[in-house]
C-alpha cells in the first residue's frame, strides 16, 4: 500500500510518498518538504494570503519531486492524502483540492486526514506502537495533551487557554529582539543563560485540569525585559533561560495530570508520545524523560525532521485511515477549525 499525502496548513508545502510493508511497517519513500520561512520572517509570523499563494506555487512541483524521488507514478499509488485542516483555510484549500483532482483524474481513494491526526499516529509510522498512549502536540499553532485510544478515536484532555506553546517562543524571541521562529534562537540563547535570575510565573501549575496557559507568562517576561533595558546579551541568554524554565516547569505538570485523566478516560497508556515542533526543544524531552520514566512509560520523540510540519504524516495518517476503508468522497470540505474529538460531518469551509 502505497500513498501520497499533501500537507499546506500553515508554512510548510510538503508532498510525501509512505509505502506499508507487508509486516505492517510504514516506510518512507519520499519526503519532499518547502519552508515559507523566508517569506514570513520579515513580518514575524505566517501571513495567511502569502502563504496560500506560495503553496499554490511550489505544491505541483513537490509533488512531482516526491514522485521521482519514490520512483513511482500516479497508477503506481493507493491512495491520495491532504490535510484537510484546521490550519489557515486559504492553504488548506490549495492542498486538498490538489488532491481530490490528482484522486478524480487518477481514479484513486481520497483521503482527507486531519493534520492533528497526521501528528498524533507518526509514533505508529517511527515505533510501531499500540493504542491507546498519550501525545502532547506542541506547536506553533496547538498545545494538547490527547488520550490517542484508535484510529479516530481521540479524546482531548487538556488544552492551551490562550497562546500555543510555540507562538509564546516566538512572542518572546521577537520582543527580545531574535529572528523568527523563535523556539530554535531562545532555546539556542538560553544555553549560556542562568535559568534562576528572573522569578517567572508557572501558570496553571497544581491545577486538578490538564488545561494550558502561557499569556500570562508571556506578559511577566516582557515586563522583567523592560525594566532591566537596555539589553545585553547576557541579560537575553537569561531572560530565555528563565522563561524555558518556566515553561518546561508546566508543560512537565501539564503532562504529570494529563496522565492522571488518561488512566480514567481510556486505561494504562503504552507510551508517552510528544510531537510537533516544540517537541525539538531539548531541554523540554529531557525532563518529559524524567517524568515517562518516573510513571515507568517510555518517552517517544519522533526524529526531528517528523516532528514539524511535513507530508509523510499525512500520507501514515491515510494509509492508517485506508486499511479500515475510512476513505471520503468529493464533497469533503477544508476546515479552518477540525478539533481531533470532533465528528467529521462537522460543517467547514467548502473546498
Ligand atoms: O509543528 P511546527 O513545525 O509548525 C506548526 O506550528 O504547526 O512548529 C513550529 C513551532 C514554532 O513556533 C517554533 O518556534 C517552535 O515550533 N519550535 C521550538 C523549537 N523548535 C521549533 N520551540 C522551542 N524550542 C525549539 N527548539
Ligand atoms: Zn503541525
Amino acid at each position: 500500500m502505497r500513498v501520497l499525502g499533501l500537507e499546506t496548513t500553515c508554512d510548510e508545502t510538503a508532498a510525501a510518498v509512505v509505502r506499508l510493508s507487508e509486516d505492517g511497517h510504514g516506510e518512507i519513500l519520499a519526503n519532499e518538504v518547502l519552508s515559507q520561512i523566508a517569506e514570513h520572517a520579515a513580518y514575524g509570523g505566517v501571513v495567511p494570503e502569502i502563504a496560500a499563494r506560495a503553496h499554490v506555487e511550489a505544491l505541483d512541483h513537490l509533488i512531482d519531486r516526491a514522485l521521482a524521488q519514490a520512483r513511482l507514478t500516479l497508477d503506481d499509488l493507493d491512495g491520495i492524502a491532504a490535510a484537510a485542516g484546521p490550519g489557515l483555510i486559504g492553504g488548506v484549500i490549495v492542498g486538498l483540492t490538489t488532491a481530490k483532482t490528482l484522486a478524480l483524474v487518477a481514479r484513486k481513494p481520497l483521503l482527507a486526514v486531519n493534520h492533528l491526526e497526521g501528528h498524533a499516529l507518526t509514533a505508529r509510522l517511527t515505533d510501531a506502537i499500540g493504542f491507546p498512549y498519550l501525545l502532547l502536540l506542541v506547536s506553533g499553532g496547538h498545545t494538547q495533551l490527547i488520550a490517542v485510544k484508535g484510529v479516530g478515536d481521540y479524546v482531548r484532555l487538556g488544552t492551551t487557554i490562550d497562546d500555543a506553546i510555540g507562538e509564546a517562543f516566538d512572542k518572546v524571541a521577537k520582543l527580545l529582539g531574535l529572528p523568527y521562529p523563535g523556539g530554535p534562537e531562545v532555546e539556542r540563547a538560553a544555553e549560556g543563560g542562568d535559568p534562576d535570575r528572573f522569578a517567572l510565573p508557572r501558570p496553571m501549575l497544581g491545577r486538578p485540569d490538564a488545561n494550558f496557559s502561557l499569556a500570562g507568562l508571556k506578559t511577566a517576561l516582557r515586563l522583567e525585559a523592560e525594566r532591566i533595558a537596555p539589553l545585553t546579551d547576557a541579560d537575553v541568554a537569561d531572560l530565555c533561560a528563565s522563561f524555558q524554565a518556566a515553561v518546561v516547569d508546566v508543560v512537565v505538570d501539564r503532562t504529570r495530570v494529563g496522565l492522571r485523566l488518561f488512566r480514567e478516560a481510556a486505561g494504562h497508556p503504552t507510551a508517552v508520545v510528544v510531537a510537533g515542533g516544540v517537541a525539538a526543544n531539548q531541554t523540554m524531552r529531557r525532563a518529559l524523560q524524567r517524568l515517562a520514566a518516573e510513571a515507568g512509560l517510555r518517552l517517544l520523540a519522533p526524529p526531528l525532521p517528523l516532528c514539524g510540519d511535513n507530508g509523510a504524516i499525512i500520507a501514515w495518517a491515510g494509509i492508517e485511515r485506508l486499511r479500515l476503508g475510512l476513505v471520503d468522497d468529493m464533497t469533503v470540505p477544508a476546515r479552518a477549525r477540525w478539533p481531533l474529538d470532533a465528528g467529521r460531518d462537522e460543517a467547514g469551509e467548502k473546498a
